[in-house]
């Protein structure tokens, strides 16, 4: 028998995501706009030019001729809709350097999403980063490009565990990492990030605090202060696969080296870093030290991004990467734009009761 009929991407992407009756508030409010043409031409190459000079010795020259027609059409877009684009460290150099107006660690860009001015917000990143992002925004409309880019932090915990913590503990303050879903965030009593968790803990003024969900952080934290932790046995599904014994290796290799790591890395990996800390503090470290090879023991594409703005330093880069951080594309970022997808919604109950959690972190003076 024939094939009577054949579906691709370019017939796919011409239609908008269901009839109108199934499309997204945000859709219905801002309209779907015309998918533009995406082709590699001289004119496209013209306008991109800039831009590949940036990344060109991360990204292959090869890649440029598929990457720079999103490029192109993603940033007419988000000036067509007023949007902002945040983007994490993870996020591919594509996504990174051309077009995101605000790159950072989680704190940063919850900061940048408490500021910014847009009515849109796309966010580059995962799920719990869009939803901070919502609770901080409740007026404003957010997007993720893909709603199932999770983190398995986030999925160890809910916001019931939370309550049965608090009877077990009572009257003991609870500290939420931000990567948790804004459930969890609501039933805390302040939220934290790898940048400051330490602080945190300690401006708390107890001698003990519950802190959820990263075990491998609550130990870093407990190795430098003195409040008692209650942890959670949650872990980083990337951050959790290096091990001491692979470090050791690369200094066996070369005792020059230096390396550095993030503390959702277990306690025998932290051991063998010549520092520790969240990824803007990693990059604040090379910025500093400027070492002649250093390994990031961290999601992989942090390193090609850090080595756009340092390529005389030697960058070894355990490739461990993120799946959910990996889910968020040029083209389903564009798809955001076109049809204003996927929109983050939060309880505004619940939402409430984490912008508490969240505020009071960014208004603790750093
Ligand atoms: P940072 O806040 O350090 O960027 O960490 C976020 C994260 O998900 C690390 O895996
Ligand atoms: Fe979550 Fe780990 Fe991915 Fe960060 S790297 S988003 S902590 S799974």
């Amino acid at each position: 028998m024939p094939i009577i009929d054949a579906f691709g991407p370019t017939a796919a992407r011409d239609t908008a995501p269901g009839v109108s009756s199934t499309l997204s508030p945000a859709a219905r409010a801002y309209g779907v706009l015309p998918m533009p043409k995406l082709e590699w031409n001289p004119e496209v190459e013209r306008a991109t030019a800039h831009l590949y000079e940036r990344i060109k010795h991360v990204v292959p020259s090869v890649e440029w001729p598929f990457f720079a027609p999103y490029v192109k059409a993603i940033n007419e877009l988000k000036e067509r809709r007023g949007a902002v684009i945040l983007a994490h460290n993870y996020q591919t150099p594509e996504i990174y350097n051309c077009v995101a107006d605000f790159v950072g660690d989680s704190l940063q860009l919850a900061r940048e999403a408490a500021k910014t001015k847009a009515k849109l917000i796309v966010q580059c990143g995962v799920h719990f980063m869009a939803e901070t992002a919502k609770v901080l925004n409740p007026d404003k409309v957010v997007l993720i490009p893909d709603s199932r880019a999770g983190c398995s932090l986030a999925s160890s915990i809910t916001g019931d565990d939370v309550c049965l913590l608090r009877e077990r503990f009572p009257g003991v303050p609870v500290v939420t990492y931000v990567n948790t879903s804004a459930e969890v965030k609501a039933e805390s009593d302040i939220c934290c990030t790898s940048s400051n968790a330490v602080q945190v803990v300690e401006s708390l003024g107890v001698d003990k605090v519950i802190f959820l969900p990263d075990e491998y952080l609550a130990k870093y934290v407990a190795s430098q202060t003195k409040v008692k932790i209650i942890a959670w046995k949650g872990h980083c599904e990337v951050h959790e696969r290096f091990t001491g014994d692979e470090l050791r290796k690369y200094r066996a290799e070369d005792p020059n080296i230096q390396i550095i790591a993030h503390p959702e890395c277990p306690p025998d990996v932290l051991a063998e870093a010549d520092f520790t800390g969240s990824t803007a503090h990693m990059i604040g470290w090379v910025r500093d030290h400027k070492p002649c090879k250093v390994v990031m023991v961290t999601e992989c594409s942090m390193a090609s991004n850090v080595k756009v703005d340092f390529p005389e330093v030697e960058f070894v880069q355990p490739c461990n990467l993120c799946p959910h951080m990996k889910r968020i594309t040029l083209p389903k970022i564009l798809d955001s734009l076109v049809y204003m997808q996927e929109e983050v919604v939060v309880d505004p109950m619940v939402a409430e009761k984490a912008r508490r959690a969240v505020e009071r972190m960014i208004h603790l003076k750093s």
